[in-house]
């Protein structure tokens, strides 16, 4: 087993079991993806996790309008978004649904701790409630008096709860955040639930009456737990909580990858929750911004949703990852549209990727008999690749794909640069063609490893082509990107286009 430090704990948020998933789900679990590779790639011990929110009056009233039991109605619909990843080419290690019973016997083991520790008591509620958030609003934050996220009207619930004592944990969550700098990232989101904690916190509801599709708690069973409270548990669950405290603690804590509208769930609650039980809070919250349609926030209301397998059905898998890494910064919120998606899928697949290989494979066809050549130790490319390493290692590490992408390309520019240069399809077959294409199919190789963690299938094209065996997946870095490293007389295939040019 791999050292303790050497684990990597990733997590998306486990996606509403009702909805259908769009391409705002399909960005952080790229994103978690492509960020798992990495860390694989690193050689590190990777836990990547998704899956889906099954529990609530949402799921209740789908399935009664649907003629079915809550659970029949997850079972069909959790289908879509296990389709939709397998389709996206998505690494993930387990994927948990919260009515499974492991996480039923999780959920359970936190209440009883929380509960233990004197965190938990008995309060009677009424307040106003988003049905599509799960959470309760106070008369101030309504928007002319609909819920402020989904412009929906908003329910008066009075019931008697259980209260989770958010209250006392203000001075703990502050002295968290002071002495963990980089807890939530970027820093803007991170002053943001700072504010959220100095406004003063409440004790916050986590049980229901009105519902019975849900986990009773333990200590008294006409209540069953807040879908919030219940969620955010998955991560501990499937690290192993109750029943492999090995696994628990070489993985836990995790690596949180969330959007801006569960950030006080995340990066309040969560945290609290975890203390009262006596459990490390995450390692590391970040927070994503929205992808906006036209503009707009996308939502079943107003129709704009796009589904992730109409864009790979345009652009390949391959496509859509690259566009969503490299196009959307991870942060802010960023606009998406077809004609951005193609322009990069021109510029960066097609253009330059593309060409470069297809460029390498022909002329070491015409000058070097399909039969690859040795990079120089001193190649002029050795540099540019140590440069941009060190700069992309950085970069995934930080959870910014796009700067790592563009590094990446960098690389590729820069060789397309170098071969108009040298123009070796000009030149006599001999000991300078050799050179300068073996410098290009050592570029090749090294990218085929780089750029794996985001077009995975593109990467295993190219190393087929050029006669490498094993895949990208198997190769360990720093060691395996060092100069040098693509053996002479391999045999080099030219064949179609990689990413045959977008209108
Ligand atoms: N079930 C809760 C999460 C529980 S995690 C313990 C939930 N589910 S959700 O399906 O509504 O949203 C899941 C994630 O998708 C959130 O991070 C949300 O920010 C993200 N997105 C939903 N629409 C989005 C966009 N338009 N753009 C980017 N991400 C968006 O909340």
């Amino acid at each position: 087993m791999a050292c303790v430090t050497n684990s990597y704990y990733v997590t998306t948020p486990i996606y509403y079991v009702n909805d259908a998933p769009h391409i705002g789900h399909a960005y952080t679990t790229i994103t978690a993806d492509a960020v798992a590779r990495w860390h694989r790639l690193l050689g590190r011990d990777v836990r990547f996790l998704t899956g889906t929110d099954e529990h609530g009056l949402k799921v209740q009233r789908a399935a009664e309008e649907n003629g079915c039991t809550p659970k029949e109605w997850a079972d069909q619909t959790v289908v879509r978004f296990q389709d939709a990843w397998a389709q996206l080419g998505i690494s993930n290690d387990d994927f948990i649904r919260t009515s499974e019973q492991r996480h039923h016997t999780a959920v359970q083991k936190l209440l009883q701790a929380c509960y233990d520790n004197g965190d938990i008591d008995l309060q009677t509620y009424e307040g106003l409630y988003c049905v599509s958030c799960e959470a309760y609003f106070n008369e101030d934050d309504l928007d002319l008096g609909n819920c402020p996220i989904h412009g929906r009207p908003v329910e008066h619930v009075a019931e008697e709860n259980y209260f989770f004592k958010l209250s006392r944990y203000e001075q703990p969550l502050r002295d968290w955040y002071e002495t963990h700098p980089d807890f939530v990232l970027p820093t803007t989101k991170r002053n943001e639930a700072l504010g959220f904690i100095n406004q003063g916190l409440r004790d916050f509801s986590i049980s229901r009456t009105s519902i019975d599709w849900g986990i009773p708690l333990p200590w008294d069973t006409g209540h069953v737990t807040y879908v919030w409270f219940d969620a955010l548990t998955n991560y501990i669950t499937a690290a192993g909580y109750v029943d492999d405290p090995a696994s628990f603690s070489h993985y836990w804590p995790a690596i949180h990858l969330i959007g801006k509208d569960i950030l006080r769930f995340h990066c309040v609650y969560w945290p609290a929750m975890l203390m009262s039980a006596g459990l490390a809070p995450p390692e590391r919250v970040h927070v994503h911004g929205f992808l906006l349609v036209g503009g707009e926030k996308m939502s079943k209301t107003r129709l704009n949703q796009i589904a992730p397998a109409d864009l790979v059905a345009d652009f390949g898998v391959d496509g859509v990852r690259h566009h969503f890494l490299h196009d959307q910064i991870f942060g802010p919120d960023g606009d998406f549209s077809h004609e951005g998606m193609t322009a990069r899928f021109n510029a960066d697949l097609a253009n330059n990727l593309g060409n470069l290989l297809s460029r390498v494979t022909t002329v070491v066809g015409s000058k070097c008999g399909g039969v690859g050549t040795a990079p120089r130790p001193d190649s002029p490319l050795a540099p540019i690749v140590a440069r941009e390493y060190r700069i992309i290692a950085e970069s995934w590490e930080r959870i910014s794909p796009s700067e790592a992408l563009d590094a990446t390309w960098r690389i590729i520019r820069e060789t397309n640069a170098f071969l108009e240069e040298a123009e070796p399809w000009k030149a006599e077959p001999g000991p300078l063609a050799d050179a300068i294409l073996g410098d290009a199919l050592e570029v090749l190789r090294i990218v085929s490893i780089l750029a794996s963690p985001a077009v995975p299938d593109a990467c295993a094209e190219i190393r087929r082509r050029i006669g490498l065996t094993g895949d990208a997946e198997e190769e360990r870095l720093p060691e395996s990107i060092e100069w040098g490293g693509y053996p002479a007389g391999l045999l080099v295939v030219k064949g179609e286009p990689l990413f045959p040019r977008l209108k």
